[in-house]
């Protein structure tokens, strides 16, 4: 058995239901631009509304985290990873899940406990220091000089704001050096392995910190890491995770790995990510904002360093590198499978792209990099040849020159509004908030799905919703392009409501009540027992987890901007509050 399936074996015989992996790009969380942990999806939960699931929950998360993509091409980091993780919403605390790590790790994965270490929260002014957790360790046999206490890195947050708490972190000594008695946790010999955090708080805007409805615990064990340490390979990329993978680009590229590391680690990295994103059925493809931009580098990136190894790259290795990695998780998670020509569409697209432009790019980059590149010359470079900052960047490194960032940041931001991609997105403004803005198309979404039902017909569903703060999209059944009558009727219907004021109310019931009652929801079974219904007047009520504005008449004029087919029978509508 492989560690994934080790995994949720172990935790569902300990009562855990296992729940599928979310999807990479985040629905209707615009805070992020990928999921970067296995509780982010879980946020609502963890603050306390129940989960269909139960209280007991296990999975393996697909993540993305874009934050050190210099990093790639060392031995241990990765844009995407899978996370491993089991979590108690308000049931077992500190004593259950401390006990389950150990016994995975020393029982199931069979880890010498000589080689194992943990950090515990040592405390601060406001939060005491875990003794619980540090006795719990004791007892299990982790020695003294191996707990060390820190208070910085054990306690645990998602950025600014949302759910929190202290953290007791496992390290593995992964050399062949002698173990050192006592754990040094700055050591780079020790690698941290897995992370279970007590989320008990909340931790709003102003750095106030509260207590939750219930006590959580959200656990966090890197599936790429422990598999290189379970195999006892120092380089990440050495594992059964990527071995294959690896051995592909040295049959494309005829070279070996060893001499070739970075860029093959590079190669291998950024085309699985890129794989991973295209697979998704948010149906992101490369662009200049947001995933889509990331997207775009990813691949971008993975060209350039399949050149260096001089790899033909109008060939079809990407492809290869992509069926090899698709080949690994296809069993694993359902898009992969369904979706496998998409993504090469996707990767030959964006290939053949930027092949185009490239060798334009080079020669012009070769004439202005005599001295230091201005953010005109590389918004130049930009915006006319496809070169991504970072790659203007990289270059300009090689050559041993500058490049004037923030002035390319600059022009970059007055050619678009570009609000989600200013920092690559990361953690801006807190986890599950929503601005003013995306609370109105939140709202705005209910009127439109109410009035397609009166428009079109009283059997349209929605079948997808996705929002910025930019615009809303919006898939529902139909079997017909909307006629230019139908979009006015359906766009006037919704300004009709939104200047009438009607007021949004809100209520909780039991799921079967709402259902009874004719409240519209989109996957009945992917609800707890008890939920809230929103509803404005007689025409809309709808099963949804918020937020909405207070009154329609906070919306402003409403606007379809396009109306397309998004798959079969399900057509997709593109609208702005304006
Ligand atoms: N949220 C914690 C982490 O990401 C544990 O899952 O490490």
């Amino acid at each position: 058995m492989n560690l994934k399936d080790l995994y949720i074996d172990f935790f569902v015989k300990n009562g855990h239901k296992q729940i599928p992996s979310a999807p990479v790009v985040p629905e209707n969380d615009p805070s992020v631009l990928f999921n970067t942990a296995g509780m982010q999806p879980l946020i609502p939960y963890l603050m306390g509304q129940p989960h269909p699931y139960g209280t007991r929950l296990c999975d393996y998360q697909k993540c993305i985290r874009t934050n050190d993509l210099d990093n790639i091409g060392d031995t241990y980091h990765h844009t995407f990873f899978e996370m491993l993780g089991n979590w108690s919403l308000g049931d077992y605390f500190k004593k259950e899940a401390i006990t389950w790590s150990f016994e995975f790790l020393t029982k199931v994965l069979k880890m010498p406990v000589e080689k194992l270490a943990v950090t515990v929260f040592a405390g601060n002014d406001i939060i005491p220091f875990d003794e619980e957790s540090h006795d719990l360790w004791l007892s299990l046999g982790i020695k003294e000089e191996r707990i060390a206490r820190t208070t910085e890195d054990n306690f645990w947050i998602a950025g600014e704001t949302g759910p929190c708490g202290p953290d007791t972190e496992m390290f593995y000594f992964r050399s062949d050096d002698p173990v050192p008695e006592k754990f040094d946790p700055e050591d780079n010999r020790w690698v941290e392995i897995w992370n279970d955090v007590f989320m008990q708080y909340y931790k709003d805007e102003n750095g106030n910190i509260s207590e939750l409805p219930k006590k959580n615990v959200d656990t966090g064990m890197g599936l790429e890491r422990v598999v290189a340490v379970l195999e006892g390979v120092k380089d990440n990329y050495a594992s059964s995770v990527w071995k294959d993978v690896i051995s592909e680009i040295e049959d494309i590229s005829h070279l070996k790995y060893e001499g070739n590391e970075p860029s093959m680690r590079i190669i291998a990295d950024h085309i699985r990510t890129s794989v991973f994103i295209s697979a998704d059925n948010s149906g992101i493809k490369p662009s200049n904002v947001g995933q889509g931009y990331i997207l775009r580098r990813l691949i971008r990136r993975a060209i350039r360093h399949a050149k260096k190894l001089g790899i033909d790259v109008n060939s079809d290795w990407e492809s290869r590198i992509a069926l090899k990695i698709m080949s690994k998780y296809e069993n694993y998670y359902s898009e992969i499978k369904e979706n496998k020509d998409v993504v090469l569409e996707v990767l030959k697209n964006e290939k053949i792209k930027f092949n185009r432009t490239l060798e334009k790019g080079l020669r012009e980059f070769e004439k202005v990099s005599s001295k230091d590149i201005d953010g005109t010359t590389a918004f130049h470079l930009f915006d006319t040849y496809g070169f991504p900052i970072e790659l203007t960047e990289e270059l300009a490194k090689e050559r041993g020159i500058n490049v004037d960032i923030e002035g390319f940041k600059e022009k970059f931001k007055a050619h678009q509004e570009l609000s989600r991609t200013a920092s690559q997105g990361q953690f801006k403004g807190g986890l599950g908030g929503h601005s003013e803005k995306e609370t109105r198309y939140h709202t705005a979404t209910h009127l439109l799905n109410a009035a397609l039902k009166q428009v079109v017909n009283k059997d349209v569903h929605q079948k997808g919703s996705n929002i910025t703060e930019e615009r809303m999209r919006f898939d529902f059944s139909c079997d017909h392009k909307l006629s230019d009558e139908e979009k006015q009727k359906t766009e006037d219907l919704v300004n009709k409501w939104i200047s009438e004021g009607h007021e949004v109310t809100v209520e909780e019931m039991k799921k079967e009540d709402a259902v009874k009652s004719g409240a519209e929801c989109m996957f009945i079974e992917k609800y707890p027992d008890i939920v809230t219904v929103y509803s404005i007047s007689d025409f809309s009520k709808e099963l949804c987890g918020g937020p909405h504005v207070k009154n329609t008449n906070e919306l402003g004029h409403f606007k379809i901007v396009k109306e397309e087919a998004s798959s079969a029978g399900v057509r997709r509508i593109k609208a702005i509050l304006e």
